[in-house]
């Protein structure tokens, strides 16, 4: 099966995926569950911990990685259909992914949003095109409105945190300047996992900038569903009093689609946004996440991230035992 996204999978499938994440994390050991497997990596942009904690994942479970970074000695790709290709792009996607479909058990692939057109980058349409090409299983390394793999090593840092006792905690994600409009698949991601963890969640953002609004809906259920609450605020200083986690992250919104310039000239009077050491000491010692990469001191602050209770480098180690989950999902091991 691919990894799309969490949310389109039961929620059998997503507690199983957290345990094996949470035994990972104490059993780290060489394995032989996917000897004889290979794993292509294709990356359409940059990385990091994704691309390092992948590849050690398979790795680590006994199977074969090739990383691909598109641009750099990899053909360039064209994603229109019913296309006459004689512009830049010397190969199409479905070539491409049928090529390697045939070479590897499972790709992973890793395609943000083209922030051109919104409807086309929530409908999905590259990731979509991936696992529509693809003969082997997809999983998401990060695409347009979703990253299930930081949602996954996200769900293990939390529950690994509050002792698996996530359920009734708060959660606060709170929007961040930044100097570019990034896409909305971390936030996104970050929302539903904590709503699907039972957490009450406040969504802290400027006006204009709340997240999709099919997102919210489906964090709702999953909250209505916990009898847990999601509430909305829009003011740089509310929504830290009691929080147990905050969370930062900068998005974009839909004005950046729409008028990127004015877009521009509005976040640029929200450098206010960000995570202080004052603001800190409102919640109930929270713990500070953020999935990398960080912006020191635009973002957050140094003495908010430099602090004993920030969680991001446990974040960043459990997405290596969040991806062998995901490969073992995917490999039915
Ligand atoms: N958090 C995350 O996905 O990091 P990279 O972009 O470095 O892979």
């Amino acid at each position: 099966m691919s990894l799309f996204d969490w949310h389109t999978l039961s929620d059998e499938v997503w507690v199983r995926a957290v345990k094996r994440t949470l035994y990972h994390k104490k059993h780290r050991t060489m394995r032989n569950s996917a000897k004889g497997k290979n794993l292509g990596l294709l990356f359409f942009n940059s990385s990091l911990r994704t691309r390092t904690s992948m590849e050690l994942a398979a790795h680590e479970l006994g199977a074969h990685v090739t990383t691909l970074n598109v641009g750099q000695g990899v053909w360039g790709m064209e994603w229109q259909p019913d296309v006459k290709m004689d512009a830049g792009a010397a190969e199409h996607i479905k070539e491409a992914v049928g090529v390697l479909s045939r070479y590897y058990d499972a790709l992973g692939v890793r395609v943000f949003a083209e922030f051109s057109d919104y409807e086309r980058d929530k409908q999905e349409q590259r990731i979509k095109a991936v696992i529509d090409a693809a003969t082997v299983p997809i999983v998401n390394l990060e695409s347009a409105f979703y990253h299930p793999c930081q949602a996954l090593g996200d769900a293990g840092t939390l529950a690994s945190h509050f002792n698996g006792r996530t359920a009734g905690k708060t959660f606060m994600l709170t929007w961040a300047y930044h100097p570019k409009p990034l896409p909305m698949a971390v936030p996104n991601s970050a929302l539903l996992t904590a709503a699907r963890l039972g957490m009450n969640v406040v969504v802290a953002r400027p006006e204009g900038y709340a997240l999709d609004p099919d997102v919210m809906n489906v964090a709702r259920s999953y909250a209505a569903a916990r009898n847990a609450s999601i509430i909305e605020v829009d003011d740089p200083d509310a929504g830290y009093e009691n929080a147990d986690i905050v969370y930062a992250k900068a998005w974009g919104g839909p004005m950046a689609y729409t008028d990127p310039e004015g877009e521009a000239i509005t976040r640029a009077g929200l450098k206010e946004w960000r995570v202080t050491a004052p603001r800190m000491l409102r919640t109930n010692e929270a713990g500070f996440m953020h999935c990398l990469p960080v912006r020191r001191n635009v973002v957050v602050d140094d003495a908010v991230l430099d602090h004993p209770t920030s969680l991001h480098l446990d974040q960043a180690e459990f997405r290596l035992h969040a991806q062998k989950a995901v490969l073992e999902l995917v490999w039915g091991l």
